[in-house]
């Protein structure tokens, strides 16, 4: 293989053969092909974008750098969603044991936080004990026990991936479709999938800003996980408003511990509906009826302490992670929530500490925002639009501050 002129057909518009494709991401894992190179050709491929089946072939050879779940012939069908994240987006906790009481397994893999969007992992580290670094061995017990399992990616799952985005964290890489849509399916069609629902959200709180850039992701990764013979479905929508009533680590598990009894917030239970009637053939009702009998919330507790978790703190999550300072943002007026701003309330949350604004940062579980006024709710002037849970007073009138930019009620 000659690498510069592989670099040279790309950057010239031309498209690259899957063996072409594929020796190149065998020589970036194996360490035989240097860093430059491989920018030099993220570089390119961001330029000059990659058709569909370039696409498909390099999300192949990501998926095969490292290990591919493999699950007993005859096990049920495996399902799992992927979001490309937002503010308040917690629909994974509820999903996740929803489709196992479907007699489906969710081997879910999952990421951490970074910048203004929550990571689920960070979430279910919140509780007590919970474990998210799981061997391949534990996680295919947990599945096969309790029908679901939420983990990190493990050291053996993608290598490709964790080295190729490193590296387009430092060369403005990222925002490439083709690229992303690697990454993305990669990982995911690395737990040995049947089927995937993707929940691609656009707006000032999502990762894509406009509809078009959210629809032409979605595209290219329902393209590429059906090439691989995975059933995909994909739902697209605004990230306008935070989801459910809370942002935060544990103050997000507690608003999803309500969600799995049947009383969470009207949206976040109908986002959880709609991604779970994507991958079940089961009517919506009977789903929505597992949340209110207990069924899912069942199924979370017994996940939860499958892998490590002290679920008799589950019901009083915000207690064990309880931040000092609590305080109401009041309404600046009267009248109706016509904006609450994803992307304001993400930045202060972010401020705050639930998030990280680098990948090695910390986070804190106790703060963030909850009880959120939805768009479309009336309030009178006073009345409280929301709370920051703060570490200081100083942190909670700052958010508060940056949280009003984002508001308008008319
Ligand atoms: N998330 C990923 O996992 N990869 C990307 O490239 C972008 C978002």
């Amino acid at each position: 293989m000659h690498v510069p002129s592989l670099i040279e057909k790309k950057r010239d518009g031309q498209a690259l053969a899957e063996e072409e494709i594929h020796a190149l991401i065998r020589a970036f894992t194996l360490g035989e092909l240097p860093d430059y190179q491989m920018s030099a050709l993220a570089m390119a491929v961001y330029f000059q974008g990659m058709t569909a089946s370039e696409t498909a072939a390099l999300t192949h050879a990501m998926l095969h750098s490292g290990i591919v779940l493999s699950w007993p012939a005859g096990s049920p069908p495996r399902v799992d969603k992927h979001s490309t994240g937002g503010i308040g987006d917690k629909t994974s906790l509820v999903l996740a044991p929803l489709l196992a009481c479907d007699g489906l397994w969710v081997p879910m893999i999952s990421g951490r936080g970074l910048g203004i969007t929550g990571g689920t992992l960070d979430k279910l580290e919140s509780i007590p004990g919970f474990r998210t670094r799981l061997e391949e061995k534990e996680i295919h017990r947990v599945v096969s026990d309790v029908g679901c399992v939420m983990v990190g990616q493990t050291e053996g799952l993608c290598p490709a991936d964790k080295k190729l985005y490193a590296l387009r964290d430092v060369t403005a890489t990222v925002p490439s479709i083709p690229l992303i849509t690697a990454s993305i399916m990669g990982k995911k069609l690395a737990e040995g999938l049947d089927r995937l629902v993707l929940d691609v959200k656009h707006g000032t709180g999502a990762f894509m800003r406009t509809k078009e850039q959210a629809r032409a992701l979605a595209d290219s990764m329902v393209a590429v996980g059906t090439a691989l013979g995975v059933r995909c479905a994909v739902r697209i929508n605004a990230m306008s408003e935070p989801t459910g009533r809370a942002a935060g680590n544990a103050l997000e598990v507690a608003e999803c511990a309500e969600c799995l009894q049947g009383r969470g917030p009207a949206d976040l239970e109908d986002i959880v509906l709609d991604l779970a009637g994507a991958v079940s053939d089961t009517p919506r009702a009977t789903h929505g009826q597992r949340l209110r009998d207990g069924s899912a919330w069942r199924k979370f507790q017994q996940m939860t302490a499958a892998q490590g978790g002290d679920i008799s703190v589950l019901e009083k999550i915000t207690k064990v992670h309880a931040a000092p300072v609590i305080i109401e943002v009041p309404a600046p007026a009267s009248g109706i929530v016509r904006r609450m701003d994803a992307g304001t309330i993400g930045r202060a949350v972010l401020a705050l500490g639930a998030g990280r604004s680098r990948a090695s940062d910390p986070v804190d579980f106790a703060v963030g925002v909850d009880r959120i006024v939805k768009t479309g709710e009336s309030v009178t002037a006073g009345a409280p639009l929301l709370r920051v849970h703060a570490r200081t007073p100083a942190a909670a009138e700052a958010a508060m501050r940056t949280i009003l930019e984002g508001v308008e009620i008319r």
